[in-house]
Parts: structure tokens; C-alpha cells; sequence
């Protein structure tokens, strides 16, 4: 964007007269007000090279991020590609305000406009998600997730959750984590023959140890959580029952699963996983919990709201809210399953037998004798990027399991569909397969590269 004085110094009177005569040649420009003003912008005011004028080293780092974006396949379960209007959100003059507490009672003057925006922002993702009270402001899950704790819970209560090593996240239940240090763990567990949470069991340790919390989540799972189940557990031991739904939320908005806000006392999520939104967080509750909620997030928890992107989430809830989303979700989870399908006609075993969300657990050490690590190497050498993951109960270390862990938002974000899909199962049976071979892995690359030139992200 630069400052008036950069303004000045790159317009030119040249290329001024060069777009009118451009301007002749093209008569249905003057109908597409977004590619105009984008182009009057790199055209007259070097709009995208201003970095690369003033420091050209850290240009050129982003363009090779962008190039590889662009050139290989992300099916690194919570990475997806946020648009170019939320970009364009994230990179406006709202990074200049301070705008301290919430709207209406900020600390600092002039807020007018960063109470509208902040406003919108909730009233967006009130009208997706339904929650009477909703906190845009978290910097990210884990200081949402500090915020709510520390207002929930006192030292020494009871958490009942999902298994680190079953399905859930590293920010819960390693013992390097606050959460660890601070508070009495205890984690269910999946049904050793179907790989699915074992509800009964749930049922049998709440009652046991009466939980003050519930915690119902994952981060590599494949199945639909029973909210309607976690509920009753939750009131037969009077806990409070928290969801924390990063990975599913764009699943949710888009209307493919169902939502957990009716059945929950608290409902978080990351923003930027299957909603492709910037990185950040919410936090959503009953409006009882509004007050306690508010401070601890501010300021307990963290100071000055970042506005520029609270405006960036904005445009991303308005993007949710649109039909293609919709359209979106859907085939995000169309596309999961056909990878699905077709990784099993390759004798790849399915954690959980099957898939009713975004993620693939595939166990890569039963089905070829290839370690997690060893997959995950030999598919990055393709241009394929996974993870490695421990699967339910598995006989191997957490840094060489047994699985790989897939996911098809990013994917689909690309308009990725069943042929490509086919294509994308294909490539990961053959690297696997071959995983040692440097020379059938480096044309599966190509293979890869011309695939992602037929639907590219940003260009
Ligand atoms: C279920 C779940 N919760 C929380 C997080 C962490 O979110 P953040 O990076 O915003 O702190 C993740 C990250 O992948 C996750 O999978």
C-alpha cells in the first residue's frame, strides 16, 4: 500500500496513458470493479512490489512460500488457503488501533469504527453458529482455550478428555502443557475393535471421577461426536460441557454436520483449519457466561484486540454464510471419502474403517511395512505434504508411528474433485509403495506439478 510519499513517487505518467489505450481493447473491464481496482493498484502504485522495493530478501522468501503453495499437494491435516479478500483484510490500517476491552466500553477514544467492525464481525457469526454470546478477540485456540480454563476451573479440578495418543491435541493432555501441570487429567479412550470413542466408557469414567469439565474434541478422528450424548453425561454429574471444534467448524457452518452450540455450555475453534479463515480463535457460550467469558479473555488472558484481523474474520463469516460454502463442505467430505475408497483398493487400512468428516488416518505400517516417518518422507519427496500420527493403541513411538494422517479441505479449496482425487490416492500408493526408489518418487513430482498448474490457488 505504501504512504502518500511512496504513492507519489511510483506513479507514472506512462503507464497511465498505456492502461487507457489497454482500456480500448478490453470493453468488459469496466464491469469487473475487483479486477479493476487491482489493477489500477499493481499498474499505478507498484501495489504488490512495495515490499519488494524495500526489502527484497523477505519478498523473495514469501514468493518461494507462494511457489510451493502453489506446486504441491497440502493434505497436512488443519493447513488450507485463506482468500485473497481476507488477506486483503489482514493487511489494512486497523493494525495501527488500540482498541483495549470490548464495544462500547473501550479504554482508548475514537472506537466508532472499530466497534462497527468488531460488531459485524460477532453479528456474522452469530447468524452461522447461533451462540447467544460470542468472543472474537482470542489471538489464537490456546489463549481462548487458557481464557476459558482459567475462569472454569480451579487448580486440581478434573478434566475429562480424549486421549492424547487416541485422536487428541498436543495443546491438551502433553505434560509439558499448562493444562497438564495445572489440572487432574483423565482421558477416554476409542473401542479397540471399531476405533470409534466408546460413549459407555465415557459414561463409566465421568461417573467414577465427576469431571468439573468435559472436554469433547479431537484433532485426528473420523467420526461424528454424539453431542446429544455428551450432554447427558455432562448433566448426570452436573459438569460443564466444553466443545472444542477446530477441526470440524467449517464442516459445521456449512451445514454438513451438526452443531454442538445447542448442546454445549462452551463451544471454541481455531478459525483458519475447515473454515479457511485467518489464523485465530472464537470462544462461544450461553449468554450467562458473557461476563466471566469477557474478562477472561481480557484481561486476564491478553491485551490490545488485533482489529485488522477481527475485520479479516469478519469477511470470512460473510464468506461462509455464502451457498458455495455450502457447496464447499460437502465436497469436502465427498472428496475425503473417495480418498478413502480408493486408498482401501490399494490395501491401505482406514483407522476407524471409514471416514464421515475431512480426515484419513491411514494405518501405513499394517497395510505396507512402511513406518509413519518413512510415508511421510517418501510423500514430501512427491510434493505431497502429510503427517505422521499414532494411531489407537499403537505398538510404535510417537516420533515413528505407525499412521499418516490426510485431510482434504485444502484440496477441495482447489476445486479438487472424484478424478482428482483418484489421481491424488493413486500418486500416495505408488510413493509408499516405492518409498526407497529416488527416481519413480521424483516423477511422481511431476506428475504433481502438472496436476496443481490445472488449479491453482492464487493465480
Ligand atoms: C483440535 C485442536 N484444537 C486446538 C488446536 C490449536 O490451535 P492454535 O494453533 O490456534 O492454538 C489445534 C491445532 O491443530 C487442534 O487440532
Amino acid at each position: 500500500m505504501g504512504t502518500k510519499s511512496e504513492r507519489e513517487r511510483n506513479f507514472s505518467w506512462i503507464k497511465l496513458i498505456f492502461f487507457f489505450i489497454g482500456l480500448g481493447f478490453y470493453p468488459s473491464f469496466f464491469y469487473c470493479k475487483k479486477i479493476k481496482i487491482r489493477i489500477i493498484k499493481i499498474i499505478f502504485f507498484n501495489y504488490k512490489t512495495m515490499l519488494k522495493q524495500n526489502d527484497l530478501l523477505l519478498a523473495n522468501l514469501i514468493e518461494e512460500e507462494l511457489q510451493r503453495q502453489e506446486n504441491e499437494i497440502e493434505l497436512i491435516a488443519s493447513e488450507n488457503y485463506a482468500s485473497q479478500d481476507i488477506m486483503e483484510a489482514c493487511w489494512t490500517i486497523l493494525t495501527n488501533k488500540y482498541s483495549e476491552w470490548y464495544i462500547g466500553k473501550r479504554y482508548y477514544a475514537w472506537q466508532e469504527v472499530i466497534d462497527k467492525i468488531e460488531g459485524l464481525a460477532i453479528s456474522r457469526a452469530r447468524e452461522i453458529f447461533g451462540a447467544e454470546y460470542i468472543n472474537v478477540q482470542p489471538l489464537s485456540w490456546s489463549p481462548a482455550n487458557l481464557a476459558v480454563f482459567l475462569w472454569v476451573l480451579k487448580p486440581g479440578d478434573k478434566i475429562l478428555w480424549l486421549s492424547l495418543d487416541q485422536g487428541g491435541h498436543l495443546s491438551h493432555g502433553h505434560p509439558m502443557n499448562f493444562s497438564w501441570i495445572l489440572y487432574e487429567i483423565i482421558p477416554y479412550f476409542l473401542d479397540k475393535k471399531t476405533e470409534i470413542i466408546d460413549m459407555d466408557e465415557v459414561e463409566r469414567l465421568a461417573l467414577e471421577n465427576k469431571p468439573k469439565l468435559i472436554l469433547a474434541w479431537f484433532s485426528a478422528y473420523s467420526w461424528e461426536l454424539d453431542w446429544k450424548r455428551f450432554r447427558s453425561i455432562a448433566d448426570s454429574v452436573w459438569a460443564i460441557l466444553m466443545a472444542d471444534i477446530s477441526h470440524i467448524a467449517g464442516l459445521i457452518a456449512g451445514w454438513v454436520l451438526e452443531n454442538p452450540v445447542p448442546y454445549c455450555d462452551i463451544v471454541t475453534t481455531t478459525t483458519h483449519k475447515t473454515l479457511r479463515w485467518p489464523r485465530w480463535a472464537i470462544i462461544m457460550s450461553k449468554k450467562e457466561f458473557e461476563k466471566d467469558i469477557a474478562r477472561a479473555v481480557f484481561p486476564w488472558v491478553q491485551w490490545g484486540p488485533h482489529e485488522h484481523i477481527i475485520a479479516a474474520k469478519a469477511v470470512a463469516f460473510k464468506e461462509a454464510l455464502m451457498p458455495e460454502f455450502k457447496v464447499y463442505s460437502k465436497q469436502v467430505v465427498e472428496n475425503a471419502q473417495t480418498l478413502a475408497s480408493e486408498l482401501q483398493k490399494y490395501w491401505f487400512r482406514i483407522v476407524s474403517g471409514w471416514t464421515t468428516n475431512h480426515l484419513i488416518l491411514v494405518d501405513v505400517f499394517w497395510s505396507f511395512n512402511v513406518t509413519g516417518k518413512q510415508a511421510e518422507i517418501a510423500l514430501e519427496k512427491a510434493w505431497i505434504s502429510c503427517n505422521k500420527n499414532m494411531i489407537p493403541y499403537d505398538p510404535r513411538k510417537p516420533l515413528d508411528p505407525s499412521w499418516i494422517r490426510l485431510w482434504t479441505p485444502a484440496i477441495t479449496t482447489r476445486w479438487f474433485k472424484e478424478n482428482e482425487v483418484k489421481i491424488v490416492a493413486k500418486i500416495i500408493f505408488e510413493a509408499i509403495k516405492n518409498h526407497e526408489n529416488e527416481e519413480i518418487l521424483k516423477g511422481l513430482k511431476n506428475e504433481i506439478l502438472e496436476l496443481c498448474k490445472k488449479f491453482p490457488i492464487y493465480k
